[in-house]
Parts: C-alpha cells; sequence; structure tokens
C-alpha cells in the first residue's frame, strides 16, 4: 500500500504505519527508494500482506493452508468468563506467543484491563491487589517485565519429595500450589511437536514413531485437544467445557499454521539466492517422531545426523548485496551444527547415558531437522532453575527427598511435578527454535532477555569458549530462523 510517498507497514498489532525505507536488496516487483540512511528498513508492499508482520529485526511470516487467518475462529473468540481467547496469550505478530514489549503497550491502552491482566494467572500472585493503576503495574510485573504467566501446580501426593519450604516473593505459593512462571509457548509449528507445554503435561498419549500403518498424528491431536480444554478452564476460567466444534475448529486452526522469519533486516529475504528460510518451506519440512534421534534409541530409525539444520548452506560464499551478513548467517548455521560442545551435568542426558561429558553440539538437543525441538519426548534439565540462577523476581522452593533426605533448592521443578519422580526436577522440554527472534525473551523463564543472552548461557554454561565473531555468527544465524 503506497500513499502520497509515504510507506507504509503492518505494526506490531496490525495497524498500518507509515515507514521510511532504504532498500538494499532488489525484489522483483518492489518499488525501490532511498532515504539517506544505510539501515535497510522494511519494504512495505510486502508487508501489506496481512501473514507477515515486523519485528525489530525482520518480517516474520505465517502460511496457512487457507492462504488467511480466519479471524471467526474459536480461536479468537473469549469462550469464557474473563474476556480472553486463545489469542489473547498467542499473537501472530509476536510469532503466536507474547513478548513484554507487546504486553506493555497493551497495559498502557487499556490501563492494565486488557484481557490478559487477570489476576488468576496474569498477576503475580492470584490475591494480589489490582485496585489502581499503580498497583496493577506492580501486581503484573512478571508478565510486564518478562512476558511471564504464573502456573500455578501442585505437589504430586505420591511424590518422591516434599516441599520442604518456600520462598515466594508474592507471598502465595504453598505445596498446595506452587507458582510456577513460564513463556506462553507458540501456538505455532504445532505439527512439529514431540510433547505438548514445557514439562509435557499436555501429551496425554506418547507421540510415536512411523507404525506399519506409516506417520500418525492422533496422539498429537487427541493432546492438543485436551490443551484447549484445559486453557479454555484454566486461562480463560470457564464454567463449562468447550463444544466439540469449538475444540476441531481451534486445533484444526493451530495445527494449520506454519511460522517463520522471512526477512531480516540485514540479511534479506530468507528464501533468496537458493536458501531455504521462511514458513513456506518450512511447511513442507519432512518430519516424524524420532526423524533424527540423538539417543538412537529405536533401531529401526536412520542414525543421528547432527547436520540437522540447513537452510542457509547456498549462502556460503554468497554473491549478493548483503554478502557479508548472509556468510554470517551460513556460518552460525555450521557452528550450530559442528561447535564442539562438553555436554555435562545436564539431567536426562549425562545420567540417562551413563556418561559425564558427551561431545556433541547444539543439535544433540536441538535435532529435528530445521525446526530445532528434540524429535523424541526428551525433557532435560540444563540447570537454568537452580538456586544460584535465581532472580530475586522469582520464588524459590526447597524440596526434600522422602528417601535419602537430599535437599534441592529449584524456581521450578518442571516435569518433577507431573511424574513426582526426583529426578525430573528442573527438566524442561527443548522448543521448537523457528520465529525465535520474534517471541523474546527465552527459556521457559525468559531468563535470557535476547538471543545474545541464550548464547552466553550456553558459552558459560558449558565453557565452550566461543569467540566474538563466532557469537555474532550463531545469533545472525539464529535471528534468521
Ligand atoms: C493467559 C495466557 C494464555 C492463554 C489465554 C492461552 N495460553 Fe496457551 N500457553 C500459555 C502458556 C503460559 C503456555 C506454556 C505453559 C507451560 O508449558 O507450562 C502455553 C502453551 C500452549 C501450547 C503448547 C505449545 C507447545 O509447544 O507445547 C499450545 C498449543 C497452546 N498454549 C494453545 C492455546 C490455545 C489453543 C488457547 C485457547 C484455548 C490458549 N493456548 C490460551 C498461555 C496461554
Ligand atoms: C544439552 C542439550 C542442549 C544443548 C547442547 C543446547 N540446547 Fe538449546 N535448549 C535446550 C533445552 C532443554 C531448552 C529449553 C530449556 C528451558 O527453557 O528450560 C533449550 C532452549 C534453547 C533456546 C530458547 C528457545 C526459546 O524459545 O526459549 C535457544 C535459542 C537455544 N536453546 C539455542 C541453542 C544453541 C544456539 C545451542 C548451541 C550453542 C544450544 N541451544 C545447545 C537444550 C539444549
Amino acid at each position: 500500500m503506497r500513499s502520497q510517498g509515504a510507506w507504509w507497514r503492518r505494526g506490531r498489532h496490525g495497524a498500518l504505519i507509515a515507514v521510511g525505507l532504504a532498500w538494499c536488496g532488489a525484489i522483483p516487483g518492489v518499488v525501490l527508494a532511498q532515504v539517506g540512511t544505510s539501515e535497510m528498513l522494511v519494504s512495505a508492499q510486502t508487508l501489506d500482506d496481512p501473514m507477515t508482520t515486523d519485528n525489530p529485526f525482520g518480517w516474520l511470516r505465517t502460511f496457512s493452508p487457507g492462504g488467511s487467518i480466519d479471524t471467526s475462529n474459536a480461536f479468537f473468540q473469549a469462550l469464557g468468563t474473563n474476556g480472553r481467547s486463545c489469542n489473547t496469550c498467542h499473537r501472530q505478530e509476536e510469532a503466536w506467543s507474547i513478548t513484554p514489549a507487546g504486553v506493555r503497550t497493551r497495559f498502557e491502552a487499556t490501563a492494565g484491563t486488557d484481557p490478559i491482566f487477570r489476576r488468576n494467572d496474569g498477576s503475580n500472585s492470584p490475591l494480589a491487589d489490582v485496585s489502581t493503576l499503580e498497583k496493577r503495574r506492580h501486581a503484573y510485573s512478571m508478565l510486564l517485565n518478562r512476558g511471564l504467566i504464573r502456573v500455578g501446580i501442585g505437589v504430586p501426593a505420591t511424590a518422591e519429595f516434599t516441599l520442604d519450604s518456600v520462598d515466594d516473593p508474592y507471598g502465595f505459593a504453598s505445596a498446595a500450589e506452587l507458582s510456577l512462571f513460564r513463556r506462553p509457548l507458540p501456538s505455532t509449528n504445532l505439527a512439529f511437536l514431540t510433547g505438548v507445554m514445557w514439562d509435557a503435561r499436555e501429551t496425554v498419549a506418547p507421540f510415536l514413531p512411523p507404525m506399519d500403518a506409516g506417520v500418525s498424528q492422533a496422539n498429537l491431536v487427541a493432546s492438543l485437544r485436551h490443551q484447549v480444554l484445559d486453557a479454555t478452564l484454566g486461562h480463560a476460567q470457564a464454567a463449562a467445557a468447550p463444544s466439540e466444534d469449538q475444540i476441531n475448529q481451534i486445533v484444526a486452526f493451530e495445527l494449520g499454521l506454519t511460522t517463520a522469519q522471512i526477512r531480516d533486516n540485514r540479511a534479506g529475504l530468507l528464501n533468496d539466492d537458493d536458501a531455504m528460510g521462511g514458513p513456506r518451506i518450512l511447511a513442507s519440512q519432512r518430519f516424524h517422531v524420532g526423524i533424527n534421534d540423538t539417543l538412537g534409541a529405536d533401531p529401526t530409525l536412520a542414525a543421528f545426523n547432527p547436520g540437522s539444520m540447513s537452510l542457509f548452506a547456498a549462502w556460503n560464499g554468497s554473491a549478493s548485496a548483503s554478502r557479508e551478513e548472509r556468510e554470517s548467517v551460513a556460518r552460525g548455521e555450521v557452528l550450530f551444527n559442528t561447535r564442539p560442545i562438553a555436554i555435562t551435568s545436564v539431567g536426562g542426558l549425562n545420567d540417562a547415558l551413563d556418561m559425564p561429558v558427551i561431545a556433541g553440539t547444539c543439535t544433540t538437543c536441538h535435532n529435528a531437522p530445521n525446526v530445532g525441538n528434540h524429535t523424541v519426548a526428551l525433557p532435560l534439565d540444563l540447570g537454568l532453575t537452580d538456586a544460584s540462577r535465581r532472580s530475586p523476581d522469582m520464588p524459590l522452593y526447597t524440596l526434600r527427598n522422602r528417601e535419602t533426605g537430599a535437599v534441592r533448592q529449584t524456581t521450578d521443578p518442571g516435569r518433577a511435578l507431573l511424574t513426582g519422580r526426583w529426578k525430573d526436577i528442573g527438566k524442561f522440554k527443548g522448543p521448537i527454535l523457528r520465529g525465535a527472534v520474534a517471541h523474546p525473551p527465552y527459556f521457559h523463564n525468559g531468563s535470557a532477555a535476547r538471543l545474545e543472552d541464550v548464547i552466553d548461557f550456553y558459552d558459560t554454561r558449558f565453557a565452550i569458549g566461543l569467540t566474538t565473531p563466532e557469537k555474532r555468527d550463531l545469533v545472525a544465524f539464529l535471528r534468521a530462523l
């Protein structure tokens, strides 16, 4: 859309806003303009597409079989009592998650009354005082600062551990309901899931590798259906379950979405010059459970290939105008596949294999080809919830092993609250990495504000010794997903 020489793009909330344009890459059919800034910005004409949204690093695009987003779907309807829909916490422009920036915009626009600001799980405590604007700012600080939702789960009666003590800055958590501050996982690219939710609590039956009858999504669909039910009763505080039709609509809608960054401000179009970025190519990515399993537990499946990312090889030695940026993305992909990491003390991996040190790479854990989650359900404890990494805004829980008396302090017991098992404390799934650039902050607890912070976490956690250029290349690659 062009109007009186101004260039327009779709803003964070779908409004069209004017931007200055400087263009450095030639796309057929796009009118070029130069406005005296060397920074490459956006092409208005492509962004006029409602499937494309902008973010600070480029454009994100969602692909759907119908070619559009059907906003009459039950996904966008308030099915409960508190005004919330799925779309309250799963927004297209925020890669179908939420970001603190987006949440703050809603807070300012509505004086903290948008349906995301509800006390059941939006505030730091369900008992928080939200009677004035200033009190709301305080009450919803975890949501406003880090995009975190309070997930309440109690210690199972049969657990191998007890909750010895609670240090909750918000004075609510107890063994009956721990307050677990977690990031909304994106409601897109779901066909690649091997577990639903950070702790896989909505996986109603394990997703299976292909059987004689071929690849089956039956357990994935059953799990997503169950998740819709729980989200409607929980997040949306519905008095009754959603109808079959509503559940079917929502699952069909979300399972049809494929999302990825399509343009990087520096490297340009991510499917240009024989690269394989963007959601349309992702939608045809071959995938089944166990397709590339590091542990190779299933002998009927092909052997593990650490080279699981192969989107940007063509940019190695790129001849385009954005050559340097493109080569950085390509180098980052190679580093992701090959940079040696001595993996130590990861619960679920080192102990499971009885190997104190595993000579791995990023793809040891992020092995789903061109997607980046794990191709079998494999909850892992990277140490993110350890007391040593606690920030003062997080609750801290002291757990005691009933049998051995051992004590562990954690900000979120993760999978252990489902299984009751001591060895599952702090375990979470590795999420899908496509489109991640559009939904900071990272990790289940939002502890990494930017992708740079994710890389720094790994560099120190595993003493990798990444150089500054290597870090830059890895970030350039992650941004291009
Ligand atoms: C108040 C915010 C909120 C609302 C409303 C909400 N969700 Fe979520 N969603 C979350 C959070 C937080 C998580 C991750 C929680 C966890 O794993 O413990 C999540 C996780 C998910 C996941 C799991 C994705 C994965 O990778 O495992 C799906 C799918 C999902 N939501 C779909 C929906 C649908 C469908 C609705 C509407 C029926 C909905 N959500 C409503 C916050 C919300
Ligand atoms: C030992 C397994 C393992 C290795 C090695 C590993 N990761 Fe991860 N990664 C995970 C798990 C598990 C999570 C989720 C952890 C959590 O939030 O509790 C994760 C999360 C992430 C996230 C955050 C995604 C989001 O949406 O929050 C990014 C980005 C990421 N990893 C990139 C990398 C890169 C780059 C490397 C290599 C330098 C790497 N990972 C190495 C297991 C691993």
